[in-house]
């Protein structure tokens, strides 16, 4: 399987940032760890701070034969449009990801425009919601 993991803005900063609720690990250790899980796969990481690259590499997943996108997008879960309709413009399916419980956190982290397009939603497992993902697709 390819599986494309799409993350958002501020996710480069992961291991540095609000460690208490994201954890120590830096992205990059993140992935290295996700690359293990899914060894017999194929695994592609994409991060941008930028909410119209992040579209773009949606729609560039779809030329790319993925089979599935487990995405983070941050704070442009809350509110980005745009990023909701690169994902429903796609046929590939997608899945959002939260490594908080998004649920018990501010209430303004409770609306996502994205869960509407994609596949389902996995949040709270700290790194292991992209691996709980990635295993989705292969249900
Ligand atoms: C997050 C949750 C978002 O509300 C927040 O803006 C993030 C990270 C998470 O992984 O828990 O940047 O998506």
């Amino acid at each position: 399987m390819k599986l494309l993991f799409i993350n958002g803005v501020n996710l480069n900063l992961t291991g540095m940032r609000e460690k208490d609720v994201y954890g120590s690990q830096t992205l990059e250790q993140i992935n290295a760890e996700v690359a293990g899980h899914f060894k017999n796969d194929e695994c592609i990481f994409y991060q941008s701070n930028i909410e119209g690259e992040i579209c773009s590499r949606i729609h560039s997943a779809a030329g790319e034969g993925v089979n599935g996108i487990v995405l983070n997008a941050g704070a442009y879960t809350h509110y980005s449009i745009a990023i909701r309709d690169a994902i429903a413009a796609v046929s590939i399916p997608v899945v959002e990801v939260h490594m908080s419980n998004v649920h018990s956190r501010e209430e303004f982290r409770h609306k996502s425009v994205l869960s509407e397009v994609c596949k389902g939603v996995i949040a709270g497992f700290g790194k292991n919601s992209y691996i709980l993902a990635g295993e989705s697709f292969k249900l």
